[in-house]
């Protein structure tokens, strides 16, 4: 089985960047794994190079033809890097708290109807199927989760997005403090058990064919307020024993952070409490990151660990705007995007890259500086940024050979959708490959900022239908 698609590609492989391929064909093989994306002078000729390269017969390869669909293009699967899946109900619900009153009045009572009971279950199932549905329908093929405390209905999560197709890094929510909502939490000794537990039943997916880049159990401390010492060195221990990646949030809020810096006053900063315990390395996401100090990125940087941008939800909730373009271009950070539901009020990764230049432009009207971001970055964090946050830059993140061909089909012209589409910028077929870039950049930002999940038609992970709304 082979298969062979043809379109134009638009990614953005280095930061600041974007890249119009015109009239591609991309080989995929049996596994997924993208063989080669070059142009042709036809479909005959591209099918020749696919059996002379390959022991295939022409019958054996899949065509999948969009030059029909003038305005469409495919671009890699966005990387969600922070969603709280147990949260999808509460999405909407709260933008008048900020999030420490938002975490006790709405967002423990939810996780905690998460349980082993019939009724957490059955809620489990009809939560977890909904959010993975719909974030796959945004195009999302790579997302990194918090589920709640709970560990059956963590492993019931596990094996729905297992079977749903999607890429997922499985969070159980470690916590061991919670003066607020005290019977929402577990005991250090259960969350340490619970998380072996956890990488166990992801050893049993793995046998079944699921690896680690396909699921993978992730260590996550909530946030430093709900843990105490002795269970953040148990997980610091935990993610090296097994070398399992580590999510968790830092600086959010100010009140948050101040709250930190009476609970850890040995501690130089928030970012160094992690550090402490061994939970910040090349394989930690840091979640919002919004008000970090010099010092903070100066250890984000030397310990290779990503910053998981949420803006929606840093707006959602009033947490603060991210200086973002600094930390990429001068404090050298790693950022990707996060939708954070239900802090964010998006599912989709593209009206969280929307946000992040939206909330750019705040900033900007309120400083000297060019904090502006445009959606060349905005899009970069979304792929590529997110890849290296899951230490999947050789898997995913652009349209190359060599990775895996996790991509989404955009269509501008699918009837219904909120975009109209203009003859003046609707690529035609007669046009030099000049003016084709320039007119798929325009339906570019268009897409950005007017589009939705109606123009995303086709969605592949690892090579497989995972969407299709033909
Ligand atoms: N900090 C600790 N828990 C949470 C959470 O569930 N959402 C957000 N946005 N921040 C947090
Ligand atoms: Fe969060």
């Amino acid at each position: 089985m082979y298969t062979l698609y043809h379109g134009n590609i638009v990614h953005t492989p280095k930061l600041g960047d974007i890249e119009i391929l015109t009239n591609q064909y991309v080989g995929v093989d049996a596994n997924g794994t993208i063989e080669f994306v070059k142009s042709a002078p036809d479909l005959q000729s591209a099918l020749e190079f696919v059996t002379s390269h390959n022991e295939v017969s022409d019958r054996e390869i899949t065509v999948i033809e969009t030059s029909d669909r003038k305005a469409s293009f495919l671009v890699p699967g966005f990387i969600d890097t922070h969603i709280h899946a147990s949260q999808y109900p509460n999405i909407g619900i709260g933008s008048d708290l900020p999030l420490l009153d938002w975490l006790n009045n709405h967002t423990f009572e939810l996780e905690s109807r998460l349980n082993g009971s019939k009724k957490g279950m059955a809620l489990a199932k009809e939560i977890y199927t909904k959010v993975v549905d719909r974030t796959l329908t945004n195009g999302t093929t790579c997302a990194s989760y918090f589920t709640t405390v709970d560990n059956e209905t963590t492993k019931l999560f596990a094996d729905i997005v297992a079977e749903k197709g999607q890429r997922a890094f499985v969070g159980k929510v470690c916590m061991d403090c919670n003066d607020s909502y005290p019977t929402y939490k577990e005991s250090m000794e259960e969350n340490v058990s619970n998380m072996r537990d956890l990488v166990e039943h992801c050893r049993h997916l793995e046998q079944k064919g699921y690896d680690r880049t396909l699921i993978c159990p992730i260590i996550t401390p909530r946030f430093a307020p709900s843990c105490s010492r002795e269970l953040m060195e148990e997980l610091g221990e935990l993610a090296k024993r097994y070398d399992l990646p580590i999510q968790t949030h830092v600086s959010e809020n100010k009140a948050e952070i101040a709250w930190v810096r009476s609970l850890f006053p040995d501690c130089a900063n928030y970012t160094s409490v992690y550090d402490k315990f061994g939970l910040l390395n090349e394989k930690t996401i840091l979640a919002h990151g919004v008000h970090l100090e010099a010092d903070e990125k100066t250890l984000i940087r030397a310990k290779n660990s990503s910053v998981a941008h949420c803006p929606s939800s840093n707006s959602f909730i009033t947490s603060g705007e991210a200086p973002v373009k600094k930390y990429l271009y001068e404090d050298g950070l790693n950022v990707s995007l996060g939708t954070d539901l239900a802090g964010g009020v998006e599912q989709s990764i593209l009206g969280v890259a929307r946000s992040s230049v939206m909330v750019s432009h705040h900033l900007a009207m309120d400083s000297e500086n060019d904090p502006k971001i445009g959606i060349a970055e905005a899009l970069y964090m979304a792929t590529v940024g997110g890849a290296k946050a899951c230490n999947l830059s050789n898997i995913v993140g652009t349209i190359e050979p060599g990775k895996k061909f996790d991509a989404q089909l955009i269509d501008l012209d699918v009837k219904g959708t909120n975009v109209d589409v203009f003859d003046i910028h609707r690529p035609h077929g007669n046009e030099s490959t000049a003016e084709l870039e320039k007119k798929l950049l325009t339906l570019l930002y268009k897409w950005v900022f007017t589009g939705d999940d109606r123009n995303c038609v086709k969605v592949w992970c690892n090579g497989k239908s995972v969407v299709d709304k033909t």
